[in-house]
């Protein structure tokens, strides 16, 4: 399954909750990214500056990360994919790695209207040792500003200052919005109403993954 939408969405909340309701791995390139940043990685070091100013990073590096982490043996039942593909050319990446075979895919397109999108992000604060996501409002931490799962400090993403969320939420309309047709012409597409609670996008969700809410 393979989860599309605008910086903000709601793609790694679902993603994670779905991969946890059906057993499976949750592969997240934008955590991936992060994690080797973290780690110094000649990676790392070449996608913190494109990260930090919105960029999408190089199509070649993801689709080589992703090929490697799917290959592991945690991957074989299935998996969800947030944040990859972002660009037909990576769609197109992921096909060749499943020997073309892009109908078997379901396809989440989760569409929110941008002041939405920007309130949400503007109030994300994240955990860097775990990666777990919170809002100051709509899903706060049980203790202000600490992480349920290590109590770690929460912090707000490098990424998420207005002025690179304006770059990626433009990158998102010029390079990713167009997997949209391209997904809606090959695979199972579903659009997904991403403005409404997060416990009723998942009831959603789970119609659409055979199981009854
Ligand atoms: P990435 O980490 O993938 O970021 P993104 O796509 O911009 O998505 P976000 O993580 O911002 O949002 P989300 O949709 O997951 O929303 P979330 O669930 O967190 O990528 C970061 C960067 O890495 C990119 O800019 C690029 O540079 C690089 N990169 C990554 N993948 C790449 C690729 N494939 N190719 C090239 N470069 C790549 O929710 C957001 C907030 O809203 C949270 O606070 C959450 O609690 C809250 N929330 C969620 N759902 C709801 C709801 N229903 N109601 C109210 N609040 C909600």
């Amino acid at each position: 399954m393979i989860f599309v939408g605008s910086p903000g969405a709601g793609k790694g909340t679902q993603a994670a909750k779905l991969a946890e309701y059906l057993g499976v791995p949750r592969i997240s390139s934008g955590d991936m990214l992060r994690e080797t940043i973290a780690s110094g990685t000649p990676l790392g070091k070449q996608a913190e500056p494109l990260m930090g100013r919105g960029n999408l990073v190089p199509d070649n590096l993801l689709i080589a990360l992703v090929r490697e982490r799917t290959a592991q043996e945690d991957c074989a039942q299935g998996f969800v994919l947030d944040g990859f593909p972002r660009t037909v050319r990576q769609a197109e990446g992921l096909a060749e790695m499943s020997d073309g075979e892009v109908s078997d895919w379901t396809v989440f397109s989760v569409q929110v209207p941008r002041e939405e999108l920007l309130r949400r992000l503007s109030g994300r604060r994240w955990c860097p040792r775990c990666q777990a996501t919170y809002h100051v409002s709509s899903n706060p931490p049980k203790q202000d500003g600490v992480c349920d799962v290590d109590e770690t400090t929460l912090v707000q993403r490098n990424d998420d200052k207005e002025e690179v969320v304006a770059r990626r939420l433009e990158e998102y309309e010029q390079r990713t919005a167009p997997l949209i047709g391209y997904y809606r012409e090959r695979a199972d597409m579903v659009e997904i109403d991403g403005n409404r609670p997060m416990e009723m996008v998942f009831a959603d969700l789970k119609k659409h993954v055979g199981v009854a809410a």
